[in-house]
C-alpha cells in the first residue's frame, strides 16, 4: 500500500510576516497520521518554515535546485547539499513553470534530478501537457517522454527514492481540474511506464495529482487507484484548507 503524500507548492508567494502566519496556521490542523505532508516555500523562507514546523509532522522542501550537486561556481544557484542542510527533504524538479517560463528542457530537469538525489534530496519530477498538447491528442507522448529521459539518464530504480506529480499545465492555477477519470488515465500510463522496467518500483512510486486541487474536489482525485496524493499550490496557501486536502488524502 503507498502511503498518501500531500505536498503544498507555495510558489513565489510570502512574506516573513504571511510565511509565519501560514505556518502557524499549519501547526493549528488537525493532520492525519496516515498521509506524509510537506509545504515547499520560496527558498529565503525555508529556514523560517523549518523551525516553525518543528515537531510539526510537516516535512519541507524547496522549489528547485541547481543542476551541478558539487559546491562550487555557479552564481545566483542553490545546491540540493545546501538545501539539504537546512533540513529540506524534497525538492520539486521539472515543475511546467520552470520548463515554460524559465526555459528547462529535459536535459536540464534529467540534471537537476540527479543531482537532487546527490545531495540527499527526494527529487518530486513534475510532468504535464499544455493545453495545445492535450487538445492535439500528445497528452501521453509530451508526459510519458518527460518521464523516459530521466529513466533513460538514470535507470527506473531512482523512483525508489523520489516522487511524480502529474500536473496537467492547463489545470495549473486556473481552476479548471483534470476530471478524476481524466487524471487517473495519465497515472496509470505513468505507472504502466515504470512497470515496463521494474514492476516492484511501479507499486512503489507515489505519483500525486496537480492542477488546481482543493478542498472540494480532493477526495474525488485521491480515490482514484493510481492517485497518490496531490502537488497542491494556490489551496496550500490556506492552512485551513490545506489541512482539509491533507484529511480527504486520509480518508
Ligand atoms: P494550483 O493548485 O494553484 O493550480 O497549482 C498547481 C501547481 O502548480 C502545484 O505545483
Amino acid at each position: 500500500m503507498r502511503r498518501p503524500l500531500v505536498a503544498g507548492n507555495w510558489k513565489m508567494n510570502g512574506t516573513r510576516s504571511s510565511v509565519a502566519e501560514l505556518t502557524q496556521g499549519l501547526v493549528r490542523q488537525v493532520l492525519p497520521e496516515s498521509v506524509d505532508i510537506a509545504v515547499f516555500p520560496s527558498f529565503i523562507h525555508v529556514d523560517l518554515v523549518r523551525s516553525a514546523l518543528a515537531g510539526a509532522r510537516v516535512s519541507v522542501g524547496a522549489q528547485d535546485c541547481a543542476q551541478e550537486s558539487e559546491a562550487g561556481a555557479l552564481t545566483g544557484e542553490v545546491s540540493s547539499g545546501q538545501l539539504y542542510e537546512l533540513g529540506c527533504e524534497w525538492v520539486l524538479v521539472g515543475h511546467s513553470e520552470r520548463r515554460l517560463i524559465v526555459g528547462e528542457d529535459d536535459g536540464v530537469v534529467s540534471r537537476k534530478f540527479a543531482a537532487a538525489l546527490a545531495g540527499g534530496l527526494k527529487p518530486v519530477l513534475c510532468l504535464g501537457e499544455t493545453l495545445e498538447q492535450r487538445r492535439s491528442g500528445k497528452t501521453l507522448d509530451v508526459v510519458l517522454g518527460q518521464l523516459c529521459r530521466v529513466i533513460e539518464d538514470h535507470g527506473v530504480s531512482v523512483f525508489n527514492n523520489a516522487v511524480i506529480a502529474y500536473e496537467p499545465v492547463w489545470a495549473i492555477g486556473s481552476g479548471l481540474t483534470a476530471t478524476p477519470e481524466e487524471a487517473q488515465e495519465v497515472h496509470a500510463a505513468i505507472r504502466r511506464c515504470l512497470a515496463n522496467e521494474d514492476a516492484a518500483v511501479a507499486e512503489i512510486t507515489r505519483l500525486l495529482y496537480g492542477g488546481s486541487v482543493k478542498a472540494e474536489n480532493a477526495a474525488e482525485l485521491f480515490a482514484m487507484a493510481d492517485i497518490d496524493g496531490g502537488l497542491v499550490g494556490g489551496a496550500s496557501l490556506k492552512a485551513d484548507e490545506f489541512g482539509a486536502i491533507c484529511r480527504a488524502a486520509g480518508n
